[in-house]
């Protein structure tokens, strides 16, 4: 089965039918609404978001406990609360993290099997990756029972953030995209996973959580190589795409 994009079958520019395209400008000036501007429409979001309730609240329960609790003593205002809710976030991510690898070895497993790429993908290297990611959420888990905290509990940033990788998941989850296509999503989770670890560590050193800055360094260190390999195979892939060694 052919799978690559021919060239010359893409019909999305206007150069495809010049009498169409100029009916389409016409038709589009013609429809423009003559009321109703820019202004008014960034007025109604200005009041929409000035209105707005935020997105959930972090599980902190009235009667914190053990850690939490001299951690909420010693540090006064949000900082405790904050540390949760980027925890939960992390935690979230970690998990979402190991379904998408799930998804790119499958896609992994049926490009190798077409020969989809030059060269053999290293699946073993993902399967690697999958069991980090899990173990990454396991710590997460701990950290927060430690705390106290519900690690069931979806936290604002967790849901900010499923929402906003929700995309790249799509990409990778589609049967259509390629491999390489799914590279790129999977480069920017591992970035944006690569720079969560990194302020998870900041915040965790803020709060003098010593044991925790020093796990979490760990897992920094794991997702730096995930976010290393990942993009050196990225690259890899689109330049022997590239080079026509492919289809
Ligand atoms: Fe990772």
């Amino acid at each position: 089965m052919e799978k690559s994009a021919k060239l010359g079958t893409n019909k999305t520019g206007v150069d495809t039918s010049p009498i169409h395209s100029k009916e389409m400008a016409s038709g589009a000036k013609q429809y423009t609404p003559a009321t109703g501007r820019e202004q008014d429409l960034n007025a109604m979001r200005r009041a929409a978001i000035e209105d707005a309730e935020r997105l959930g609240s972090v599980p902190i329960p009235g009667t914190a406990k053990g850690m939490l609790k001299s951690m909420m003593e010693k540090f006064t205002g949000n900082q405790p609360a904050i540390f949760v809710n980027k925890l939960g976030e992390r935690l979230a991510f970690e998990r979402a993290g190991t379904r998408v690898y799930e998804a790119m070895i499958l896609k992994a497993e049926v490009a190798n099997a077409q020969g989809e790429l030059p060269f053999q993908i290293p699946i073993d290297r993902l399967q690697h990756f999958h069991r980090e990611e899990g173990e990454h959420f396991q710590l997460l888990i701990d950290c927060m029972e430690k705390l106290g905290v519900d690690p069931t509990a979806q936290t604002p940033d967790a849901d900010v953030s499923a929402l906003a990788g929700s995309g790249m998941m799509k990409v990778i989850s589609d049967p259509r995209t390629t491999f390489p296509q799914c590279m790129e999503a999977m480069l920017g989770l591992e970035l944006t996973d690569n720079a969560a670890w990194e302020l998870l560590v900041t915040l965790a050193e803020d709060l003098g959580q010593d044991d925790m800055a020093r796990q979490f360094k760990k897992a920094l260190s794991e997702e730096e190589t995930h976010v290393r390999e990942i993009r050196e195979w990225y690259e890899k892939c689109v330049r022997s795409q590239a080079s026509g060694a492919t289809h």
